[in-house]
């Protein structure tokens, strides 16, 4: 079965999982959007990327693999509890920079900053600072967003919220998207 076809787990993974489970913590991403994210992230070699959300860094291990090693990762979370997860796990990759902090804040903060990589995986990025966040994404590079397909968790006025959300996008002349129905549903969208 292809789905069967994922390629080697980041080395932590299993250990990220397990604590993540032992947490609650249930927003993690999925391995199919994972390993699209190595594959992805192995395109930019010698870049900056950008995760938005960290969670316990489940995507953030996979990320990690795809990437080359001049390319360098910011990550940030605005739940400490979640981020030490990571910090333990992936604490020793040198080309990690984990960052406590609220995401819209740190947008606003960092305008000036170019990425070649964005995996904008919670409100500041997403719902919120889009204008800001692409900006931020350098010519070619790839920004990538997913739960856009119905999830079982979404509260009331969400799915209003996607819609949105991928109308805008719609709309935008500045980027070449691509609405995958695939996994959660992914959006890849390249700046031109
Ligand atoms: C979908 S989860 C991220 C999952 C993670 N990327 C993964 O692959 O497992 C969204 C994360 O956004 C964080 N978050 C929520 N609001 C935030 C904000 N305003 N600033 C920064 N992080 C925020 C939550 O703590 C949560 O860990």
């Amino acid at each position: 079965m292809i789905e069967e076809i994922i390629q080697q787990y980041p080395t932590a993974y299993d250990r990220i999982k397990k604590a993540t489970e032992a947490h609650g913590f249930l927003m993690g991403s999925e391995v199919s959007t994972c390993s699209l994210l190595k594959t992805l992230a192995a395109s930019k070699p010698g870049s900056k990327f950008l995760e938005l959300g960290t969670g316990t860094g489940l995507a953030t291990a996979w990320i990690l693999d795809g990437m080359d090693a001049s390319s360098m990762l910011v990550s940030l979370d605005n739940d400490e509890t979640l981020l030490n997860i990571a910090k333990e796990n992936l604490g020793v990759d040198k080309r990690l920079t984990l960052i406590c902090t609220d995401g819209g804040e740190w947008i606003k903060r960092n305008a000036n900053q170019k990425f070649s990589f964005i995996f904008a995986d919670t409100w500041p990025g997403k719902y919120q600072l889009l204008d800001e966040t692409l900006a931020m994404l350098e010519k070619g590079g790839l920004y990538i967003i997913d739960d856009m397909l119905p999830q079982n968790n979404w509260p009331a006025g969400h799915s209003e919220k996607v819609k949105h959300l991928l109308t805008e996008l719609d709309k935008r002349d500045d980027v070449v998207i691509t609405k995958m129905g695939w996994a959660s549903g992914i959006v890849i969208a390249v700046k031109k």
